[in-house]
Protein backbone atom coordinates (compact mmCIF):
# COMPACT_ATOMS: atom_id res chain seq x y z
CA UNK A 1 0.00 0.00 0.00
CA UNK A 2 1.32 3.39 -0.92
CA UNK A 3 2.11 5.33 2.09
CA UNK A 4 -0.77 8.20 2.96
CA UNK A 5 0.31 11.43 1.16
CA UNK A 6 -0.79 14.92 2.76
CA UNK A 7 -2.61 17.02 0.75
CA UNK A 8 -0.52 19.45 -1.58
CA UNK A 9 -0.16 22.47 -0.10
CA UNK A 10 -2.38 25.03 -2.15
CA UNK A 11 -1.05 28.41 -2.90
CA UNK A 12 -3.51 31.38 -2.00
CA UNK A 13 -6.03 31.75 -4.36
CA UNK A 14 -6.83 35.33 -5.03
CA UNK A 15 -10.12 36.51 -4.36
CA UNK A 16 -11.97 37.68 -7.64
CA UNK A 17 -11.37 40.79 -8.84
CA UNK A 18 -13.69 43.51 -7.94
CA UNK A 19 -14.43 45.03 -11.53
CA UNK A 20 -17.87 47.08 -9.99
CA UNK A 21 -16.00 49.12 -7.76
CA UNK A 22 -12.97 49.55 -9.91
CA UNK A 23 -14.77 50.80 -12.83
CA UNK A 24 -17.17 52.57 -10.56
CA UNK A 25 -14.39 54.68 -9.31
CA UNK A 26 -12.69 55.20 -12.54
CA UNK A 27 -15.81 56.63 -14.18
CA UNK A 28 -16.88 58.54 -10.88
CA UNK A 29 -20.34 58.91 -12.22
CA UNK A 30 -23.65 57.47 -12.99
CA UNK A 31 -24.09 55.90 -16.17
CA UNK A 32 -28.23 55.65 -14.84
CA UNK A 33 -30.13 52.52 -15.05
CA UNK A 34 -28.82 50.03 -17.28
CA UNK A 35 -30.61 49.48 -21.00
CA UNK A 36 -33.72 47.51 -20.20
CA UNK A 37 -33.32 44.07 -21.59
CA UNK A 38 -35.45 43.35 -25.31
CA UNK A 39 -37.77 40.33 -25.28
CA UNK A 40 -37.24 37.45 -27.76
CA UNK A 41 -39.38 39.23 -29.85
CA UNK A 42 -38.85 37.22 -32.95
CA UNK A 43 -40.55 34.24 -31.50
CA UNK A 44 -43.76 36.49 -30.10
CA UNK A 45 -46.80 36.17 -32.75
CA UNK A 46 -47.71 39.93 -31.66
CA UNK A 47 -44.76 41.56 -31.11
CA UNK A 48 -45.45 45.44 -30.14
CA UNK A 49 -41.55 46.26 -29.51
CA UNK A 50 -40.03 49.69 -31.01
CA UNK A 51 -36.56 49.88 -32.74
CA UNK A 52 -36.01 47.06 -34.62
CA UNK A 53 -36.74 45.81 -38.30
CA UNK A 54 -38.65 44.09 -40.30
CA UNK A 55 -36.37 42.46 -42.37
CA UNK A 56 -38.72 41.57 -44.84
CA UNK A 57 -38.51 44.83 -46.05
CA UNK A 58 -35.16 45.35 -46.37
CA UNK A 59 -33.83 45.68 -49.65
CA UNK A 60 -31.73 42.81 -49.76
CA UNK A 61 -31.04 42.55 -53.74
CA UNK A 62 -30.23 46.34 -54.09
CA UNK A 63 -27.93 45.79 -50.92
CA UNK A 64 -26.25 42.86 -52.06
CA UNK A 65 -25.82 44.70 -55.77
CA UNK A 66 -24.55 47.45 -53.66
CA UNK A 67 -21.64 45.91 -51.95
CA UNK A 68 -20.78 43.85 -54.89
CA UNK A 69 -19.83 47.04 -56.26
CA UNK A 70 -18.26 48.24 -53.96
CA UNK A 71 -15.16 46.21 -55.01
CA UNK A 72 -15.32 47.01 -58.57
CA UNK A 73 -12.02 48.67 -59.63
CA UNK A 74 -13.29 52.37 -59.46
CA UNK A 75 -14.79 51.79 -55.83
CA UNK A 76 -12.36 49.38 -54.19
CA UNK A 77 -9.71 51.65 -52.34
CA UNK A 78 -12.69 53.88 -51.26
CA UNK A 79 -13.82 50.49 -50.02
CA UNK A 80 -10.56 48.77 -48.42
CA UNK A 81 -8.23 51.27 -47.68
CA UNK A 82 -7.46 52.99 -44.36
CA UNK A 83 -8.88 56.17 -44.32
CA UNK A 84 -7.79 57.64 -41.27
CA UNK A 85 -10.01 59.97 -40.05
CA UNK A 86 -11.73 60.78 -43.46
CA UNK A 87 -15.52 60.04 -44.61
CA UNK A 88 -15.68 58.32 -48.07
CA UNK A 89 -16.28 61.66 -49.80
CA UNK A 90 -18.84 60.15 -52.14
CA UNK A 91 -21.16 59.20 -49.65
CA UNK A 92 -20.90 62.70 -48.29
CA UNK A 93 -21.93 64.51 -51.22
CA UNK A 94 -24.52 62.06 -52.21
CA UNK A 95 -25.65 62.77 -48.44
CA UNK A 96 -25.48 66.47 -49.10
CA UNK A 97 -27.08 66.79 -52.16
CA UNK A 98 -30.07 63.71 -51.90
CA UNK A 99 -30.69 63.28 -48.14
CA UNK A 100 -30.32 66.63 -46.61
CA UNK A 101 -32.60 68.67 -48.44
CA UNK A 102 -35.52 66.55 -47.81
CA UNK A 103 -34.85 67.74 -44.40
CA UNK A 104 -34.54 71.33 -45.11
CA UNK A 105 -30.63 71.20 -44.44
CA UNK A 106 -27.97 72.69 -47.01
CA UNK A 107 -24.85 71.23 -46.06
CA UNK A 108 -21.05 71.55 -47.36
CA UNK A 109 -19.42 68.07 -47.15
CA UNK A 110 -17.36 69.99 -44.76
CA UNK A 111 -20.24 70.15 -42.05
CA UNK A 112 -20.73 66.38 -42.32
CA UNK A 113 -19.22 63.37 -40.00
CA UNK A 114 -20.36 59.89 -41.05
CA UNK A 115 -21.08 58.11 -37.69
CA UNK A 116 -22.00 54.11 -36.36
CA UNK A 117 -25.68 54.90 -35.72
CA UNK A 118 -27.28 58.32 -34.19
CA UNK A 119 -26.40 57.00 -30.79
CA UNK A 120 -22.39 57.03 -31.80
CA UNK A 121 -23.24 61.20 -32.73
CA UNK A 122 -24.69 61.64 -29.40
CA UNK A 123 -22.08 59.83 -27.52
CA UNK A 124 -19.37 62.28 -29.15
CA UNK A 125 -21.21 65.03 -28.69
CA UNK A 126 -21.83 64.76 -25.08
CA UNK A 127 -17.68 63.38 -24.93
CA UNK A 128 -17.11 66.51 -26.76
CA UNK A 129 -19.36 68.73 -25.02
CA UNK A 130 -19.89 67.95 -21.29
CA UNK A 131 -18.01 67.29 -18.18
CA UNK A 132 -19.20 66.58 -14.95
CA UNK A 133 -20.96 69.41 -13.71
CA UNK A 134 -22.32 70.09 -16.83
CA UNK A 135 -26.24 70.51 -17.50
CA UNK A 136 -28.56 69.40 -20.13
CA UNK A 137 -32.01 70.36 -20.49
CA UNK A 138 -33.75 66.97 -22.32
CA UNK A 139 -37.98 66.73 -22.90
CA UNK A 140 -39.61 64.63 -19.92
CA UNK A 141 -40.54 61.79 -20.84
CA UNK A 142 -37.65 61.48 -23.11
CA UNK A 143 -35.16 59.22 -24.75
CA UNK A 144 -33.90 56.88 -22.36
CA UNK A 145 -30.76 56.30 -24.38
CA UNK A 146 -29.57 59.69 -24.58
CA UNK A 147 -30.47 60.16 -21.34
CA UNK A 148 -27.75 57.70 -20.21
CA UNK A 149 -25.70 58.88 -22.18
CA UNK A 150 -25.69 62.41 -20.85
CA UNK A 151 -25.05 61.01 -17.45
CA UNK A 152 -22.21 58.64 -18.40
CA UNK A 153 -20.44 62.32 -18.85
CA UNK A 154 -21.07 63.34 -15.56
CA UNK A 155 -23.88 65.59 -16.37
CA UNK A 156 -27.28 66.27 -14.40
CA UNK A 157 -30.39 66.20 -16.14
CA UNK A 158 -33.11 69.31 -16.29
CA UNK A 159 -36.20 68.13 -17.44
CA UNK A 160 -38.50 70.03 -19.52
CA UNK A 161 -41.73 68.82 -19.99
CA UNK A 162 -43.81 68.10 -23.26
CA UNK A 163 -47.71 69.11 -24.41
CA UNK A 164 -49.57 68.67 -27.34
CA UNK A 165 -47.37 71.61 -28.93
CA UNK A 166 -44.02 69.78 -28.26
CA UNK A 167 -41.56 70.92 -25.16
CA UNK A 168 -41.93 73.54 -23.11
CA UNK A 169 -38.76 75.80 -23.39
CA UNK A 170 -37.23 76.99 -19.57
CA UNK A 171 -37.97 80.10 -18.91
CA UNK A 172 -34.02 81.07 -19.31
CA UNK A 173 -30.68 78.66 -21.14
CA UNK A 174 -28.69 80.28 -18.17
CA UNK A 175 -26.39 77.50 -16.93
CA UNK A 176 -28.19 74.87 -19.50
CA UNK A 177 -24.69 74.14 -21.56
CA UNK A 178 -26.88 71.44 -24.18
CA UNK A 179 -30.71 71.08 -24.69
CA UNK A 180 -31.30 68.09 -26.64
CA UNK A 181 -34.60 67.74 -28.30
CA UNK A 182 -36.55 65.27 -30.74
CA UNK A 183 -38.91 68.12 -32.25
CA UNK A 184 -40.01 66.24 -35.44
CA UNK A 185 -41.18 63.45 -33.54
CA UNK A 186 -40.98 63.26 -30.08
CA UNK A 187 -39.14 60.23 -28.78
CA UNK A 188 -41.76 58.74 -27.16
CA UNK A 189 -44.83 60.59 -27.38
CA UNK A 190 -44.49 61.61 -31.10
CA UNK A 191 -45.65 64.99 -30.68
CA UNK A 192 -44.14 68.29 -32.96
CA UNK A 193 -42.63 71.12 -31.62
CA UNK A 194 -45.45 73.83 -32.60
CA UNK A 195 -43.70 76.52 -35.19
CA UNK A 196 -45.23 78.49 -32.49
CA UNK A 197 -42.74 76.84 -29.96
CA UNK A 198 -40.03 76.74 -32.09
CA UNK A 199 -39.78 80.65 -32.98
CA UNK A 200 -39.95 80.98 -29.17
CA UNK A 201 -37.03 78.36 -28.39
CA UNK A 202 -35.04 79.96 -30.92
CA UNK A 203 -35.81 83.28 -29.55
CA UNK A 204 -35.03 82.33 -25.66
CA UNK A 205 -31.58 80.99 -26.89
CA UNK A 206 -30.23 84.35 -28.20
CA UNK A 207 -27.86 85.54 -25.78
CA UNK A 208 -27.13 82.23 -24.07
CA UNK A 209 -24.34 79.58 -24.31
CA UNK A 210 -27.06 76.21 -24.94
CA UNK A 211 -25.77 74.11 -28.06
CA UNK A 212 -29.12 72.24 -29.48
CA UNK A 213 -28.88 68.68 -30.27
CA UNK A 214 -31.68 68.04 -32.75
CA UNK A 215 -32.09 64.13 -33.23
CA UNK A 216 -34.18 63.57 -36.23
CA UNK A 217 -34.60 59.62 -37.07
CA UNK A 218 -37.67 59.02 -38.62
CA UNK A 219 -39.68 62.29 -39.93
CA UNK A 220 -40.70 61.04 -43.47
CA UNK A 221 -42.95 58.48 -41.50
CA UNK A 222 -46.36 60.89 -41.62
CA UNK A 223 -49.35 59.47 -42.30
CA UNK A 224 -51.65 63.29 -42.09
CA UNK A 225 -50.36 66.01 -43.31
CA UNK A 226 -46.40 67.55 -44.16
CA UNK A 227 -43.27 66.33 -42.48
CA UNK A 228 -41.70 69.48 -40.64
CA UNK A 229 -38.28 70.96 -41.75
CA UNK A 230 -35.38 69.85 -39.55
CA UNK A 231 -35.08 72.55 -36.55
CA UNK A 232 -31.36 73.18 -38.20
CA UNK A 233 -32.91 74.19 -41.04
CA UNK A 234 -34.46 77.50 -39.22
CA UNK A 235 -30.68 78.45 -37.91
CA UNK A 236 -28.11 80.55 -39.11
CA UNK A 237 -26.41 80.67 -35.64
CA UNK A 238 -24.20 77.21 -36.47
CA UNK A 239 -25.29 75.97 -32.57
CA UNK A 240 -28.20 73.68 -33.71
CA UNK A 241 -26.66 70.10 -34.50
CA UNK A 242 -28.45 67.96 -36.55
CA UNK A 243 -28.44 63.54 -36.15
CA UNK A 244 -29.80 61.33 -38.20
CA UNK A 245 -29.61 57.60 -38.93
CA UNK A 246 -30.38 54.97 -41.52
CA UNK A 247 -31.58 52.42 -38.76
CA UNK A 248 -35.55 53.40 -39.42
CA UNK A 249 -35.29 52.93 -42.92
CA UNK A 250 -32.23 50.62 -43.66
CA UNK A 251 -31.81 48.63 -40.45
CA UNK A 252 -30.63 49.50 -37.42
CA UNK A 253 -28.14 46.68 -37.79
CA UNK A 254 -25.82 48.35 -40.16
CA UNK A 255 -24.94 51.06 -37.72
CA UNK A 256 -25.01 53.50 -40.28
CA UNK A 257 -26.06 57.24 -39.49
CA UNK A 258 -24.65 61.05 -39.65
CA UNK A 259 -24.31 64.21 -37.88
CA UNK A 260 -24.29 67.73 -39.16
CA UNK A 261 -22.90 70.64 -37.46
CA UNK A 262 -20.75 73.72 -37.61
CA UNK A 263 -17.67 72.54 -39.54
CA UNK A 264 -15.08 73.48 -36.39
CA UNK A 265 -17.19 71.05 -34.11
CA UNK A 266 -17.35 67.88 -37.08
CA UNK A 267 -13.09 68.38 -37.28
CA UNK A 268 -12.93 68.10 -33.15
CA UNK A 269 -15.80 65.32 -33.66
CA UNK A 270 -13.74 63.70 -36.24
CA UNK A 271 -10.94 63.85 -34.39
CA UNK A 272 -12.03 61.88 -31.27
CA UNK A 273 -13.57 59.51 -33.47
CA UNK A 274 -10.51 58.90 -35.50
CA UNK A 275 -9.06 57.94 -31.81
CA UNK A 276 -11.50 55.21 -31.40
CA UNK A 277 -12.72 53.49 -34.60
CA UNK A 278 -10.85 55.41 -37.57
CA UNK A 279 -13.59 55.48 -39.24
CA UNK A 280 -17.16 53.79 -40.10
CA UNK A 281 -16.42 50.50 -42.69
CA UNK A 282 -15.10 52.06 -45.92
CA UNK A 283 -17.35 49.19 -47.56
CA UNK A 284 -20.64 50.05 -45.65
CA UNK A 285 -20.33 53.45 -46.59
CA UNK A 286 -19.61 53.25 -50.00
CA UNK A 287 -22.20 50.81 -50.94
CA UNK A 288 -25.04 53.56 -48.85
CA UNK A 289 -23.57 55.85 -51.49
CA UNK A 290 -24.47 53.81 -54.34
CA UNK A 291 -27.67 52.87 -52.77
CA UNK A 292 -28.86 56.18 -52.38
CA UNK A 293 -27.42 56.90 -56.10
CA UNK A 294 -28.94 54.77 -57.43
CA UNK A 295 -32.32 56.02 -56.64
CA UNK A 296 -33.27 52.83 -54.51
CA UNK A 297 -32.78 54.31 -51.14
CA UNK A 298 -35.47 56.90 -51.55
CA UNK A 299 -37.95 53.99 -53.37
CA UNK A 300 -37.24 52.06 -49.96
CA UNK A 301 -38.19 55.09 -48.01
CA UNK A 302 -41.81 55.57 -49.78
CA UNK A 303 -42.30 51.84 -49.76
CA UNK A 304 -41.73 51.96 -45.88
CA UNK A 305 -43.88 55.00 -45.14
CA UNK A 306 -46.93 53.16 -47.11
CA UNK A 307 -46.59 50.31 -45.25
CA UNK A 308 -46.32 52.16 -41.70
CA UNK A 309 -49.21 53.96 -43.03
CA UNK A 310 -51.24 51.19 -43.23
CA UNK A 311 -50.05 49.57 -40.15
CA UNK A 312 -50.56 52.96 -38.16
CA UNK A 313 -54.46 52.71 -39.51
CA UNK A 314 -54.62 49.30 -38.10
CA UNK A 315 -53.02 49.81 -34.72
CA UNK A 316 -55.04 53.30 -34.60
CA UNK A 317 -58.37 51.23 -35.36
CA UNK A 318 -58.11 48.45 -33.10
CA UNK A 319 -56.64 51.06 -30.06
CA UNK A 320 -59.93 52.56 -30.34
CA UNK A 321 -61.93 49.87 -30.26
CA UNK A 322 -60.26 47.75 -27.51
CA UNK A 323 -58.55 50.17 -25.78
CA UNK A 324 -60.93 52.91 -25.71
CA UNK A 325 -59.68 54.49 -22.58
CA UNK A 326 -56.86 55.95 -24.31
CA UNK A 327 -55.98 58.22 -27.48
CA UNK A 328 -53.39 57.11 -30.20
CA UNK A 329 -51.73 60.09 -30.34
CA UNK A 330 -50.53 62.12 -33.51
CA UNK A 331 -50.26 60.54 -36.68
CA UNK A 332 -46.85 59.73 -37.57
CA UNK A 333 -43.82 57.81 -35.90
CA UNK A 334 -43.45 53.66 -35.95
CA UNK A 335 -45.01 53.35 -32.05
CA UNK A 336 -48.20 54.92 -29.67
CA UNK A 337 -47.58 56.10 -26.74
CA UNK A 338 -50.72 54.81 -24.46
CA UNK A 339 -51.59 56.21 -20.77
CA UNK A 340 -53.54 53.22 -19.38
CA UNK A 341 -56.26 53.75 -16.21
CA UNK A 342 -54.23 55.31 -13.56
CA UNK A 343 -53.98 51.58 -11.66
CA UNK A 344 -52.24 50.55 -14.55
CA UNK A 345 -48.87 49.62 -13.56
CA UNK A 346 -46.82 48.67 -16.98
CA UNK A 347 -44.31 46.77 -15.66
CA UNK A 348 -47.00 43.87 -14.41
CA UNK A 349 -48.41 44.62 -17.49
CA UNK A 350 -45.18 43.75 -19.63
CA UNK A 351 -44.82 40.74 -17.83
CA UNK A 352 -48.59 39.33 -18.27
CA UNK A 353 -48.69 39.80 -21.70
CA UNK A 354 -45.79 38.25 -22.49
CA UNK A 355 -47.02 35.36 -21.98
CA UNK A 356 -49.75 35.72 -24.09
CA UNK A 357 -47.11 36.56 -26.81
CA UNK A 358 -47.76 40.08 -26.31
CA UNK A 359 -44.58 42.28 -26.46
CA UNK A 360 -44.95 45.49 -25.13
CA UNK A 361 -42.87 48.56 -23.83
CA UNK A 362 -42.87 49.74 -20.53
CA UNK A 363 -43.32 54.24 -20.31
CA UNK A 364 -41.76 54.18 -16.85
CA UNK A 365 -37.93 54.22 -18.08
CA UNK A 366 -38.75 57.38 -20.39
CA UNK A 367 -38.99 59.68 -17.23
CA UNK A 368 -35.64 61.19 -15.45
CA UNK A 369 -37.94 61.35 -12.48
CA UNK A 370 -37.14 59.10 -9.67
CA UNK A 371 -40.52 57.99 -9.07
CA UNK A 372 -41.64 58.08 -12.47
CA UNK A 373 -45.89 57.43 -13.45
CA UNK A 374 -46.32 53.71 -14.13
CA UNK A 375 -49.09 53.68 -16.17
CA UNK A 376 -47.60 54.59 -19.78
CA UNK A 377 -46.70 51.91 -22.25
CA UNK A 378 -45.24 52.45 -25.49
CA UNK A 379 -46.43 49.86 -28.61
CA UNK A 380 -44.14 50.15 -31.70
CA UNK A 381 -45.87 48.70 -34.98
CA UNK A 382 -42.30 48.35 -37.31
CA UNK A 383 -42.23 44.57 -37.02
CA UNK A 384 -45.43 43.39 -36.17
CA UNK A 385 -47.31 41.82 -39.28
CA UNK A 386 -49.98 44.02 -40.79
CA UNK A 387 -52.65 41.07 -40.16
CA UNK A 388 -51.63 40.80 -36.57
CA UNK A 389 -52.12 43.88 -35.01
CA UNK A 390 -55.96 43.77 -34.39
CA UNK A 391 -55.59 40.17 -32.92
CA UNK A 392 -52.80 41.27 -30.48
CA UNK A 393 -54.44 44.03 -30.01
CA UNK A 394 -57.59 42.59 -28.33
CA UNK A 395 -55.07 39.96 -26.15
CA UNK A 396 -53.18 43.09 -24.63
CA UNK A 397 -57.29 44.29 -23.78
CA UNK A 398 -57.38 41.18 -22.26
CA UNK A 399 -54.54 41.36 -20.11
CA UNK A 400 -55.54 44.96 -18.98
CA UNK A 401 -59.07 43.55 -18.38
C1 LIG B 1 -34.62 59.61 -30.38
C2 LIG B 1 -33.89 58.47 -31.01
N1 LIG B 1 -33.92 58.31 -32.35
C3 LIG B 1 -33.27 57.30 -32.94
C4 LIG B 1 -32.56 56.37 -32.22
C5 LIG B 1 -31.87 55.26 -32.99
O1 LIG B 1 -30.50 55.27 -32.76
P1 LIG B 1 -29.43 54.74 -33.86
O2 LIG B 1 -29.45 55.71 -35.00
O3 LIG B 1 -28.14 54.79 -33.10
O4 LIG B 1 -29.82 53.37 -34.25
C6 LIG B 1 -32.51 56.49 -30.83
C7 LIG B 1 -31.76 55.57 -30.01
O5 LIG B 1 -31.19 55.94 -29.02
C8 LIG B 1 -33.18 57.58 -30.20
O6 LIG B 1 -33.12 57.77 -28.87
Amino acid sequence: MPPAQSPPSTPDVPPPYDWRSRLTAAAGRDGGAPETPRPDWQRLPYPFVTGQPDVREFPARAWARALRDTLLPQHIHESLDDRGAADDPLLVRTLCRDVLPARGITATPDRVLITMGSRHGLRLLAEALLAPGSTVAMEEPGSQEARRCFRASGASILPLSVDEDGVRPPESFAGIDVLYLTPNHHNPTNVTLSDARRRELLARLVGHDTIVIEHDSDSELRYLGESTPALQSADSSGRIVHLGSFSEFLAPGLRLGYLVADAELVTELRDRRGAGLVHPPGQLQRALALLIGSGEYQRVVLRHCLRMRRRWEEISDAVAEYLAWTRPGPACGSSLWLRGPDDMDCRDVQVRALYRGVAIERGDVCFAAPAPPVNYFRLGFSVIPVERIRPGIRELAEVLG
